[in-house]
């Protein structure tokens, strides 16, 4: 495996849900792995557990992790092949990949969508631009559309509290939020829970639907009270619009979990990727109370990208 961008094959997805519970039990146990290379973290955008979760599981694998943010530390990049260069941008993106690809052994980019050009976020432009010219493994710290390593560790989550269920109900329900969020969360997630073939059912208010490309297969139910009648997993994240893209279309609060959603559910887990405005998008009740995996899911970031990592050591 060369890339780290998105979901390949449940064989895969398998392998990599297996060693990161391997790790789990015993983080230091390719504590020489890694030794003498390195990995570049290198942020566009803000970022707690990502950036956390992916340098420890690169010393726990005994690599050296960079972390760069690129936004705030570096030079300001250009992007566009064949730009004359004469406003704000000070470095094109084939010299500054090409450089960071002859520091590292690995390279790990976080490049958020605009909201704003849809054709150049669906294509992933900037984080392509960076496997273009680096030439050296690339894992994506999140991208425009996906949020691969999030989506692993939620996989390996749902995988440690499924022991006695053949095959979960889970539901993606949308929440309210004040800002135009990207879709990549939502989008990996659906991309991931499908490809293990889980069963997975979609809610959102109308104007929300999310690239099809993405949730093919899963069940559409415009009802959130329906959607989560004997859920198992109810995993809560805000999405802006994609076919009026980047608009916020509602912030209908009724959409905000609280235990009272859950009287048709009553053993449902509720996750989050984090972070996660409270009492916006979900209620303080139920991220304190006994159904909240975020923690989990938080804590599981760091086996999932050792994981990921690993596989890529070879
Ligand atoms: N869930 C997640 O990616 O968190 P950060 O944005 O803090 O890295």
């Amino acid at each position: 495996m060369k890339y780290f961008t998105q979901f390949e094959s449940k064989k895969l997805a398998d392998q990599l849900i297996e060693k990161a519970l391997s790790y789990k039990t015993n983080p230091l146990v390719d504590h020489k792995k890694g030794i003498g290379k390195r990995i570049g973290c290198i942020f566009l955008n803000p970022s707690l557990r990502t950036r956390a979760s992916t340098q420890i599981a690169a010393l726990n694998l005994g690599m050296e992790p960079i972390v760069m943010n690129m936004d705030k530390e570096g030079w300001a990049l250009e992007m566009k092949e064949g730009a004359v260069m004469n406003k704000g941008t000070v470095e094109h993106i084939k010299d500054a990949a090409a450089v960071l690809g002859s520091y590292f052994d690995i390279l790990a980019i976080r490049a958020f969508p605009s909201l704003t050009n849809k054709q150049e976020d669906i294509e992933d432009f900037t984080f392509n631009q960076f496997i273009k010219y680096s030439g050296v493994p690339v894992i994506s710290l999140e991208s425009a559309i996906r949020h691969p390593l999030q989506s692993l560790a939620d996989m390996v989550t749902i995988h440690e509290h499924t022991r006695e269920i053949k095959k979960p109900k889970v539901v993606l329900t949308w929440a309210p939020h004040i800002k135009a969020i990207p879709h990549a969360v939502a989008n990996s997630f659906a991309e991931w829970t499908l490809g293990c073939e889980h069963d997975l059912t979609i809610t959102h208010p109308v104007g929300y639907e999310l690239d099809p490309m993405f949730t093919k297969g899963a069940h559409i139910e415009l009802d959130q009270k329906k959607a989560l009648e004997d859920a198992d997993f109810v995993y809560v994240k805000n999405w802006s619009a994609f076919n009026d893209y980047g608009k916020i279309v509602t912030t209908d609060s009724s959409w905000m979990l609280t235990e009272k959603h859950f009287k048709h559910a009553k053993n449902a887990k509720v996750m989050h990727c984090l972070p996660v405005r409270r009492n916006v998008e979900l209620s303080d009740e139920i991220l304190d109370g006994k159904r909240s995996l975020v923690q989990e899911q938080a804590n599981n970031r760091i086996y999932a990208a050792q994981s990921v990592i690993s596989h890529i050591l070879g």
